[in-house]
Formats: structure tokens, sequence, C-alpha cells
């Protein structure tokens, strides 16, 4: 049966009491974990295909590309990058025809990440939308202000909106943003009129659950 998504079920129902901890022990300690050689030629690739002139949309684990899709055509003076680690995701097929400034990446954002960084390359717009929400209390590292790749993202700049059927979720990653960088944004419960963003979006509204999102300008961070 499609329409039958569960509620994201946790013990937990605030921000984890050591978020702040592990965010500032990250930010003290830059992760330096080497990039695998696949993903600095998927960057390199990437560089290549955008060409430095439009500003950049990077919709961060696009899965199968609905919303780089949209967001494409949303934002035609943009170029989008949809990165995603799983080919087969990725390969799935897409309605409509592919825009002139986007493009779907196979890398894991871990490294993806830290390149843009490293190239001082900024955002005007970063997605990230549904990650997987890791509801249990001892996954709070597996979350994404949890992993030590995070404090990249606040240096990546750019708009971010994250979006997820766990109002914890969006209510951390907001927390650990304003620990690293000082910027406050909105969370607020998000009901998606027309069509969804993504495919994990319009299987939640079809179950009827309730999703909330956090947006937030980086753009001076
Ligand atoms: C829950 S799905 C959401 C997909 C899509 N954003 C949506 O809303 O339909 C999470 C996605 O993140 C991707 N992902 C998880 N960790 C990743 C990583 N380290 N690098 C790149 N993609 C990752 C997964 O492959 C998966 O497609």
């Amino acid at each position: 049966m499609y329409a039958n998504s569960r509620e994201v079920n946790s013990v937990q129902s605030g921000p984890h009491d050591k978020l702040a901890e592990l965010v500032l022990r990250h930010r003290d300690h830059p992760f330096r974990k080497p990039y695998a050689p696949w993903n600095s030629e998927a960057f390199e690739a990437a560089m290549q295909a955008w060409g430095g002139k439009l500003p950049l949309l990077l919709d961060s684990g696009c899965g199968v590309g609905w919303s780089s899709l949209q967001l494409a055509r949303q934002y035609p003076d943009h170029f989008v990058i949809g990165v995603d680690q799983s080919e087969d995701r990725l390969q799935r097929g897409k309605p409509g025809e592919m825009p002139e400034n986007l493009l779907f990446v196979r890398a894991d954002v871990v490294d993806f990440w830290r390149l843009l960084v490293e190239a001082k390359v900024t955002l005007a717009r970063h997605y990230i939308l549904y990650p997987n929400p890791w509801p249990k209390i001892g996954h709070l590292a597996r979350r994404w202000h949890g992993h030590p790749v995070f404090p990249a993202v606040p240096t990546l700049g750019g708009v971010l909106e994250c979006r997820s059927n766990w109002r914890v979720y969006v209510e951390e990653l907001a927390q650990a943003l304003q620990l690293l960088c000082g910027k406050t944004g909105t969370v607020e419960e998000w009901v998606v009129s027309g069509e969804p963003l993504t495919a994990f979006e319009r299987k939640y509204r079809d179950s009827g659950q309730s999703l909330y999102r956090l947006v937030v300008d980086l753009e001076a961070a």
C-alpha cells in the first residue's frame, strides 16, 4: 500500500541535550577525512559543467531528483546541482525534459560540501529535503547537524532550506546553525500546496503526516 508511511516515532521530544556539545566539538576539531577519489572526480566534473557564471543552487541528497528538476525550472537563472550518493536513485526516470541549467552528480556530500568550501565556492540556495531523520536518541551523530562535516554547511552560505517530517530534526538543525554562525532561521509547519517538491514529500503528505521546514539565510555566515 502506498500512502501508509508512519510518522517518526522517537523518545526524543525536543532537541538532544548533547547537541551543543557535539556541534561545538566539531567546530573546534575540523574534519580531515581524506576525500574519496570518486568524489573529487565528480566534484571537478561538476565545477566544469557549472562554469562559475550562474548562482549555484545545491540540492543535497536529492534522491530521485524531482526537487532538482522543479528547482531548475523555478530558478532558470541559477545552475542547479542535484547530488546524491545513490546511482540507482539518480538513474530513475524523470518527468519532462532535462533543463539545461541542471546537473545530477553522484557523490557523497560529506566530501562534496568540503570540496566546495575548499574551492571557496558559495551557494545562492541550498536544499536539504527530507534527510533520513535517524530518530533514535543514540543516533544524534548520524543526523547532518551531528556529523563532523556539518560546520561546512554554514560556510557554504546561501539560503538554506531543510524540510522534514520530524519537527525535532529541523529544530536541532536551526540550533546547530545558530551555534556555528549566529543566524536565526525560521522553523514552521510546512503545508504542501500544489505539487510536492520531492518523492518523500508526496509520500508523507499523502499519508497525512505533518511536515516542517527551516529556512535560514546564511549569506553572510
Ligand atoms: C530520505 S531520502 C530523501 C530524498 C529526497 N531529498 C526526497 O525528499 O525525496 C535521503 C537521500 O539522501 C541521500 N544521502 C544520504 N546520505 C548521503 C550522503 N552522504 N551523500 C549523498 N547523498 C546522501 C540518500 O541516498 C537518499 O537519496
